[in-house]
């Protein structure tokens, strides 16, 4: 089978804000306890953070973590993770069914965030709370000094203001789920209320309006008009959330399926761009509302295990699903179409970093292991950086139960002017054939090439508990001055990197 792309410096989709390769951290599970926090751990530090996680992150390169939530967050009050540890209240976490110990809060999230070298991204509780306690919490969090509030943060321990630029206006307001759920428009109403009043505390902050938790929810569209109708003005960008799952192990097409999942992310952003710019034409506005796809990946593994976990604990396992070699290529894919809509996609979220639906694991006793999905995002957050080019791709196409014309060869290429790279992701979804892919340069002339490995050669089922998994390198790769060839094995990852002169 051949594929082939053309790679044209003067075609530019957008530059790629690297908030793409966000992350999300919410009070969940043993994402916090046992996750990255676990005081008296070998390898905890003197803040009670774990070190082998915090490498583990850094090797992710995560530039914004979202927290605390989540379903989370819609009935949390941010005041019980503050001040003495020793006075913070034992609470119900009614979204999980935990008990929430308030040992981990603001400051200690602030100060891992800022061991991992990422910047929050703060959201406020709209479920069973109001405009009052989010206004407060931004002058805790950013005002400088001399009120109650901010002197309170500097008692606290943080002198300066911690500056928290992006928030996002509750989570998941739409589903039935969140505790405080809301219609579309008791959510618009007293989301723009509690915008300006954020926005009166710190006017350079961003705010994220909740949009669809899921495009299958019944009021996708309507959501999003009726939101964007009152909160225009006031919020910069409107919420995505998107899970994927892999239902039918005795269907031998559902792999196929599954590998299509990202026409179906594809699809979503799209609409929703178009919904945000039919708001901004009847508004005759003058301002482009942006996306923040603050939840994505897959996630169902652990959905019938979660019914079994007993309810009130600290740090139970819960979404700890556990991930397989197609699930990494899916996750690939949908990375690659993230990048393909950085034009309109600011920010996105692979919901979550550590144990909860994640690509790093812990063991309470032990060490960290690596997911199979965290191979493609490593490579994607390290190297998809600079602009990212408009993609000529050619491809042999296949139909599937849900969609159609899904190419085989799935890649893109992302520009890097600083460092002279051209980085090329590029995917081969065919069962079993080798695709021989051809790269024409064009205007480019390649003066090296830096790297090129694969991810391939497992099983679909396989996982990553044993530590197995690993990239290798691609060898099949050779280059003239404006073209370069390869050939990619059936269902692999792959990523190829050029010096260009
Ligand atoms: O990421 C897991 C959960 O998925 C989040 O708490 C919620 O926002 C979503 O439904």
């Amino acid at each position: 089978m051949k594929g082939s792309t053309q790679i044209k410096p003067q075609d530019v989709i957008a530059p790629i804000d690297r908030r793409l390769y966000g992350s999300f951290i919410e009070q969940l599970g043993r994402a916090v306890y046992t996750g990255i926090y676990q005081p008296g751990h070998p390898s905890a530090d003197a803040d009670g953070f774990r070190t082998d996680v915090i490498n583990a992150v850094k090797e992710l390169n995560v530039p914004l973590i979202r927290y605390p939530g989540g379903n989370f967050l819609s009935q949390y009050k941010w005041e019980d993770g503050i001040g003495p540890k020793d006075q913070r209240p034992v609470r119900l976490d009614l979204a999980w069914r935990e008990l929430e110990t308030n040992q981990f809060g603001l400051h200690e999230f602030m100060k891992w965030a800022d061991k991992v070298n990422a910047v929050p991204n703060m959201a406020v509780n709209l479920g069973t709370r109001g405009i009052q306690e989010a206004a407060e919490l931004v002058e805790y969090c950013n005002f400088p000094k001399g009120t109650y509030l901010s002197d309170l943060r500097r008692q606290n321990g943080a002198a300066d203001p911690f500056a928290i630029k992006t928030w996002c206006l509750g989570n998941e307001m739409d589903g039935p789920w969140e505790i405080g759920a809301k219609t579309a428009r008791e959510y618009a109403h007293l989301a723009n209320e509690t915008a300006k009043a954020m926005l009166r505390v710190d006017d350079s902050l961003e705010l994220v309006a909740c949009g669809s938790s899921s495009m299958d929810n019944p009021t996708f569209g309507d959501w999003e008009e009726t939101v964007l109708d009152e909160c225009y003005d006031n919020v910069d960008y409107l919420s995505l959330h998107r899970y994927y799952g892999y239902y039918n192990d005795d269907d031998p097409t559902e792999l196929d399926n599954f590998l299509g999942k990202n026409l179906d992310l594809d699809a979503f952003i799209k609409g929703v761009v178009a919904m945000c710019d039919a708001v901004k034409a009847r508004k005759r506005s003058t301002k482009t509302i942006n996306l923040s796809f603050d939840e994505w990946n897959v996630w169902y593994h652990s959905n019938d295990a979660d019914t079994q976990v007993t309810p009130w604990q600290v740090g139970p396992h819960l979404l700890e699903d556990v991930y397989n070699f197609e699930d990494a290529l899916l996750v690939g894919s949908l990375l690659m179409t993230l990048l393909r809509n950085a034009d309109r996609v600011k920010i996105a979220c692979l919901a979550q970093l550590v144990n909860v639906i994640a690509p790093i694991m812990t063991d309470n006793d032990g060490g960290v292991w690596k997911q199979s999905i965290f191979y493609p995002f490593m490579q994607v957050a390290n190297h998809g950086v600079g602009t990212v080019l408009v993609d000529h791709s050619q491809s042999p196409t296949y139909n599937s139960r849900e969609f159609k014309d899904i190419p085989y060869l799935d890649t893109v290429t992302t520009y890097d002017e600083a460092s002279h790279t051209l980085t090329v992701f590029a995917e081969n979804k065919h069962q079993t054939d080798d695709l021989d892919f051809d790269l024409d340069f064009t205007d480019f002339t390649i003066d090296h090439l830096l790297e090129a490995t694969q991810f391939a050669g497992y099983g679909v089922k396989d996982d990553n508990r044993d530590g197995h998994m690993a990239l290798r390198p691609l060898e099949t790769v050779t280059h003239t001055d404006h073209h370069a060839t390869a050939t990619l094995a059936p269902l692999s990852w792959n990523m190829l990197r050029f010096a260009v002169k």
